[in-house]
């Protein structure tokens, strides 16, 4: 069951993915060569408490720690840790807060110093496929018009959509219906609807699509090594016109 929000409860998630968005922007300014990816985490933590808002990924199934932080070849669902981040690396940073029991979650995918034209194709083309999805969450569409654009936006360009992990509804829960796939034909499943809100949230990889999952039963890799780039936005269905990206400031 699809649970439709009221647009107060819109306004609520908005304040959680408002600290979401205000966190990730203060990250982007964190990242530099030598910082920890466990520094990382202890500033999200901060940051999202310090504005009253409950991290939202610490503790649910276990999980560790406030920030997924995904280097290079890691997808998504990466650990901090020690890891020391260096000059090329690319760097997938996916939040969650809670603010009066709703969720909002987001993710980007950002370099550190500079990287080759190449790299900064792959960061660029996956939030655009972000964006081709979020273009298609209208009323009237179907979900999987929202999949489609994206899986075709990145496979443009050569790229790979992960099939193993999907976006979703989100709410009082992270994860609620619909899962929202990065790929599929379009004009298959649920009419959207005003109320429903989704994170999109494509992770798109220079080579194959396959992933494998590390011994730490988290963090998820490329099978073939290649670097993957992942954006998220949290975005609610509109009566009319385009959505609203809550996680975007
Ligand atoms: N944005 C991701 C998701 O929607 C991260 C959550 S995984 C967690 O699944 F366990 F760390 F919370
Ligand atoms: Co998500």
């Amino acid at each position: 069951m699809i649970i439709l929000k009221t647009p107060e409860e819109i306004g609520i998630m908005a304040q959680a993915s408002k600290i979401v968005a205000e966190t990730l922007e203060g990250l982007k300014r964190e990242i530099r060569p030598g910082v920890t990816t466990d520094e990382l985490d202890r500033f999200a933590e901060d940051f999202i408490r310090a504005r009253g808002g409950i991290p939202a990924f610490k503790g649910y199934r276990s999980y560790p720690k406030t920030l997924c932080v995904s280097v290079n070849d890691q997808v998504v669902h990466g650990i901090p840790s020690k890891r020391v981040l260096k000059e090329g690396d690319i760097v997938g940073l996916d939040l969650g807060a809670i603010v009066g029991g709703f969720y909002g979650d987001a993710a980007v995918t950002v370099p550190v110093g500079k990287v080759s034209p190449k790299v900064m194709e792959l960061l660029r083309v996956t939030e655009e496929s972000l964006y081709a999805g979020i273009a298609q969450a209208v009323v009237g569409n179907r979900l999987s018009d929202i999949s489609h654009a994206v899986q075709r936006h990145a496979e443009a360009a050569g790229l790979s959509v992960v099939t193993d992990f999907v976006g979703h509804g989100i709410g009082r829960q992270l994860h609620e219906e619909p899962q929202v796939p990065n790929y599929g034909k379009p004009g298959q499943g649920p009419r959207l609807q005003v109320g429903m809100v989704l994170a999109i949230e494509p992770m798109v990889n220079m080579g194959d699509s396959g992933v494998r999952i590390l011994d730490d039963q988290w963090t998820a890799v490329t099978k073939d090594g290649s670097l993957s780039a992942h954006f998220e936005h949290t975005i609610a269905i509109q009566a009319s016109g385009p959505p609203k990206i809550l996680t975007k400031l």
